[in-house]
Order: structure tokens, then C-alpha cells, then sequence
């Protein structure tokens, strides 16, 4: 099965540059194709990992009016909380560049964890029929021009953690849990149909700390390999690009 495209970069540095680079230019040509961009993002390393997008040329050249933010997971906390992934990017990167507010989703934080799911859910649903998020043409499914993951050192991508459930919705696009590994336990997250039906999919990962879960992401382990969430990760109709650092490339075979 094609794993994408492994991009293994010399220091962090480097990805950032390049990860900035890669997003400008598909922000330009989904708004060139559709008008807007639908971009989900995840919480952890990631946001620090785009901030070269607040830099010269990108703070200039990118649209900004014409990003649609999404979440590929949150945390359900208040919407002012430290773990919260919204405040994370409104207080750093969002704070440096001209997004409109009201194009960025935030939880409701006064819903249970399955009631903000169906929210987000039922938000979701009202972009895709106004085509503010495209739709797949083979799934019904949101089809979101880019969905940026991180990847966990057990290859959780998302909320989406090795032998849970959640793993295995395939009716809801957005779906919750409530005993997270990773701390804060309530979150919300994209489903496998959903990440697996956008145009392009990025997984940013960057540590040695993640070199194994990324050998077992990506190398050809043949039918003995562990299940990894992020070794699911296979859009039927878009591309796969992994974003590596030195170190979290290190034990991968095939490079
Ligand atoms: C979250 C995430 C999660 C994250 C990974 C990697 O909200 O916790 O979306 O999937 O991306 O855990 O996080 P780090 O890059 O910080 O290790």
C-alpha cells in the first residue's frame, strides 16, 4: 500500500520552512478552485510547527480571509482552558495573521463530549451543503482541502488512539471519547471516513521519541504489523504527505 510522500527534513528548522511552503501553496489553489480553504488542524507540536506562516512571505501572500479552520480533534474543555486546542491557536498563530474569527470552529464548552461531537457534526453538515467545506464523491463525506495531523509515540493521530473503538466508526463524521490516554480524557475527534476522504493529509512529525511509531506507520512490515492508528491513514482520494524530522525518521527502513 502507498504510504505518500516522506519528506525527511534536516532539522526543525527546515520543516518548519517547508511545511509553511506546502500550505501557502495549497491555500493558493484551493481558493483559486473553490474560493475557500477548509484546512483541520490538530492540537500538540503542530501549531508551534506552522508558526513560520505569521512570517514574511507567507503573512503576506496567503488569503487569509478565505481559511475555514476546523479541529481534526479537541479537547472538550472551556474554550479559555490551557488544554483547549482552539485557544492554543488563537492566542499564537491566529492572533499573528488576518483570519475573520467567525471562520474558525470552537466547541461549545457548555456540551457533554457527545453532544459537542453531534455539534460539530451537525456544523460540519451546514458548510458541506453551502460547499464552504467541498464533499467527496465517493463517501457523501466532508472532503476538507487539507487535514494536518500530529502522530503520538503509540501512532494515535487525532483522537484516534491503537485499539479504540472510535477506531472503528464509520457512520459519524465526528465522533467523541471520554478516557483519552493522553490527558485531558473528554475529546472530540475527526473519524478514519472523514480524514480518509480529504484532498491532501499531512502528518507532521518531528523526535525520537516517535521514530518507532513512525517505522510502524510507514515501512512495509507485511500482515504481522502492529495496528497503528496513523498506519490507517490512507485518503482514498487525496495525498499523504508526512513531514519528518532527522530523528523521527531514524528507524524508518525504506529511506
Ligand atoms: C491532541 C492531538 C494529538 C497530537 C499528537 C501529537 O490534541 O492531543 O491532536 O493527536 O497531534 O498527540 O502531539 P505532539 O506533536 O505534541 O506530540
Amino acid at each position: 500500500k502507498d504510504r505518500g510522500d516522506v519528506r525527511i527534513h534536516e532539522n526543525v528548522d527546515e520543516l518548519a520552512t517547508d511545511l509553511a511552503d506546502y500550505i501557502a501553496e495549497l491555500s493558493e489553489i484551493s481558493v483559486k478552485e473553490r474560493g475557500f480553504f477548509a484546512v483541520a488542524l490538530s492540537g500538540g507540536s503542530l501549531i508551534s510547527l506552522m508558526g513560520k506562516l505569521c512570517e514574511t512571505p507567507y503573512n503576506k501572500t496567503v488569503d487569509w480571509s478565505k481559511w475555514y479552520i476546523f479541529w481534526a480533534d479537541e479537547r472538550v474543555v472551556a474554550k479559555n482552558h490551557a488544554d483547549s486546542n482552539y485557544k492554543l491557536a488563537k492566542d499564537g498563530l491566529l492572533s499573528k495573521v488576518p483570519v475573520v474569527p467567525g471562520h474558525v470552529y470552537s466547541i461549545n464548552d457548555s456540551l457533554s463530549a457527545e453532544e459537542a461531537a453531534n455539534e460539530y457534526g451537525f456544523v460540519l453538515r451546514q458548510l458541506v451543503k453551502t460547499r464552504t467545506v467541498d464533499v467527496s464523491e465517493i463517501s457523501d463525506c466532508p472532503k476538507f482541502d487539507l487535514i494536518l495531523l500530529g502522530m503520538g509515540s503509540d501512532g494515535h493521530v487525532a483522537s484516534l488512539f491503537p485499539n479504540h473503538m472510535a477506531l472503528e466508526e464509520n457512520d459519524e463524521w465526528v465522533t467523541f471519547i471520554t478516557d483519552s490516554p493522553k490527558p485531558p480524557p473528554e475529546r472530540i475527534t475527526f473519524t478514519l471516513p472523514v480524514i480518509n476522504s480529504a484532498s491532501n493529509v499531512a502528518v507532521v512529525v518531528k523526535g525520537a521519541n516517535k521514530a518507532e511509531a513512525v517505522h510502524l506507520a510507514i515501512d512495509d512490515l507485511g500482515p504481522e504489523c502492529p495496528v497503528s492508528p496513523a498506519r490507517m491513514v490512507c485518503p482514498k482520494n487525496g495525498k499523504l504527505v508526512w513531514f519528518l524530522d532527522r530523528a523521527a525518521a531514524s528507524e524508518l527502513e525504506a529511506y
